[in-house]
């Protein structure tokens, strides 16, 4: 892959004797949007500050924006941006105020203009002199965004940066980020969101450590051997209970009011369904990704994507 800015092979990290990161091997090229996934506890955060200098890997190497993670990491933490999962920012200063301490940390020239830069860019002007504590979780997170890009980094690392915003903040927030890697700049971004991992130009997949599956979203789909059904009819959790017993079905889940079957083989789901209750409409349905991740966290078999 050629402009690779984020370029990891097997690092590892232990906390005491616990092996947190496993064999991380990534790579992300430039004004891509790079996403990463995996339960809680899985070592998305670790890895991440492994990536940008704030965490010593117990072994392995990379290099982000050309620099060596281990060696230059003094380096790297000032030319990236990095929002942290949780807020960050001083709730007691205004939204001018924290920008304005931000930009005189990174000692840019003109601090001044490029908060007023940074501010009309993300639409704060207006909130410009609110407590920051008093914004709504969709505005805390924009405000951060905008902090962590305040010295034009060229890369940016995002810590689930919508946990807990309400669907149209994060579309707005995702419209921004479109926009940023528009410009070039590479955004390595973990979230819980499935329809964001699909927004993602590539991802990784984490469980217990280990990367499980990376790459696009569509090939990652296409490229599992995997089957789904979706069900209708009454009395789904009773059903749902039936199925898990069933060792053949990798996984089940009731959204709204269909069930939706995964297994590792083609199946006569309704013949089966039908022998211990009749009445079900049941037809084959598209592949999703939290199918997929499911399966995966299970320990079934995949098939890497390209
Ligand atoms: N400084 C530390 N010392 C000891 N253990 C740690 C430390 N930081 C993280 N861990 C452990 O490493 C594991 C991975 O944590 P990490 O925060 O990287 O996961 P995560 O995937 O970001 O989780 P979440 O989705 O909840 O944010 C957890 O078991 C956590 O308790
Ligand atoms: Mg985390």
């Amino acid at each position: 892959m050629n402009n690779l800015i984020i370029d990891i092979n097997g690092l590892n990290k232990y906390f005491a004797a616990e092996h947190i990161v496993k064999n991380l091997t990534v790579q992300v090229a430039q004004g891509e949007i790079f996403g990463v996934l995996g339960p809680n506890g899985s070592g998305k955060t670790t890895a991440i500050r492994m990536m940008c200098g704030l965490l010593s890997p117990s072994s392995g190497q990379g290099r982000c924006m050309g620099l060596d993670i281990i060696k230059d990491k003094e380096k790297i933490k000032k030319s990236v941006g990095y929002m942290t999962q949780y807020f960050s920012l001083w709730g007691a200063l205004s939204v001018r105020q924290n920008l304005t301490f931000v930009a005189r940390m990174y000692q840019l020239q003109h601090p001044d203009a490029r908060v007023e830069e940074v501010m009309a860019q993300f639409a704060l002007t207006e909130r410009q002199h609110q407590l920051a504590r008093t914004l709504s979780g969709g505005w805390k997170q924009r405000l951060s965004l905008a902090a962590c890009l305040i010295h034009s980094p060229k890369v940016i690392f995002l810590d689930e940066p919508t946990a807990g915003v309400d669907p149209a903040a994060r579309q707005v927030f995702w419209r921004e980020l479109y926009r940023i890697a528009a410009q070039g700049v590479t955004i390595l971004v973990s979230t819980h969101y499935m329809d964001e991992a699909e927004r993602c130009n590539n991802l990784a997949y984490i469980a217990k450590g280990r990367v499980l599956i990376q790459g696009k979203p569509n090939d990652i789909i296409n490229s599992q051997k995997l089957y789904s059904w979706e069900i209708a009819g009454r009395d789904l959790p009773a059903l749902e209970k039936r199925l898990l017993a069933n060792t053949e079905i990798a996984h089940v889940c009731q959204r709204g009011n269909l069930l939706y079957i995964t297994a590792r083989q083609e199946l006569p789901l309704a013949e089966m369904i039908e022998k211990f209750q009749p009445g079900y409409q049941i037809c084959r349905c598209p592949l999703s990704l939290e199918d997929i991740f499911s399966c995966l966290s299970k320990g079934s078999t995949l098939i890497e994507a390209c």
